[in-house]
């Protein structure tokens, strides 16, 4: 049906997010997964806000098993934001290669630089001032809020708005602006009020290792029962 407004135009109607037993089953589900199966990665073993700005700029645009040893690498040579905001940037840039994305370790110097003149060394926490800097966007915000500083703070990136458009929507254009609006609303609601440090990471490893691009894993996975993608036809909706 189409719904309109006053003066007669056509009106999207809202996306319905996911009802509360939905939505508590949801994560009740995937932090038993995760507790059973996620990845052991260093940068979930460190609260320190520095450490994961770098984990989080390093996995922008790249696998983790290349990240793994860049970082490592990284945090040897420049362990803190002062170390970094000194360091030449011939240095910086030719210590991020082989990773890519060159703009990468340009940005995060400037970060750290700004956050050692203006915030005493300490990368702010507040959404406003993370989104400010260049190099941190949307996702990488909420990445950091919640990882960093444990913040209730959501997070969507590619492979989390596949795994909650295929359980939740499985209708509609994935790739469209409205669509990537709503799949953040759905990352809001089903987020939990504890633990979202882990929820956050466990809906990044269930994109990653079962709900992936190709062959999703659906004879294994915890949600097949009731996600609205399955059973998942490839190139289907
Ligand atoms: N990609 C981006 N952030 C990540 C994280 N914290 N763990 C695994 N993959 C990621």
């Amino acid at each position: 049906m189409v719904v309109r407004n006053k003066s007669g135009k056509k009106k999207a109607r809202a996306l319905p997010v996911p009802p509360p037993p939905e939505r508590r089953r949801f994560r009740t589900r995937l932090l038993t997964w995760y507790r059973r199966y996620g990845r052991d990665l260093p940068w979930r073993k460190t609260d320190d806000p520095y450490h994961i700005l770098v984990s989080e700029i390093m996995l922008q645009q790249t696998q983790v098993d290349r990240v793994l040893p860049k970082y490592h690498e990284w945090l040897g040579k420049y362990p803190s934001m002062e170390v970094l905001a000194a360091a030449p940037e011939k240095d910086v840039t030719k210590t991020w290669y082989p990773l890519g994305y060159n703009i990468r370790p340009k940005r995060l110097q400037s970060i750290a630089r700004e956050s050692v003149e203006k915030y005493g060394g300490q990368l702010p926490s507040d959404e406003e001032t993370l989104l400010s800097f260049k190099g941190i966007g949307a996702y990488t915000a909420g990445a950091i809020r919640s990882f960093a500083f444990r913040e209730r703070a959501a997070i969507l990136d590619t492979n989390v708005a596949r795994v909650l458009f295929r359980i939740f929507v499985a209708k509609g254009d994935p790739k469209s602006h409205a669509m990537k609006q709503h799949l953040w609303t759905i990352s809001e609601t089903v987020m939990p009020m504890r633990h979202v440090f882990d929820f956050n990471q466990a809906l990044m490893d269930f994109g990653a290792m079962l709900c992936v691009a190709r062959n999703p894993k659906c004879p294994v996975c915890p949600m097949a029962k009731n996600c609205r993608s399955y059973p998942f036809t490839p190139g289907g909706k």
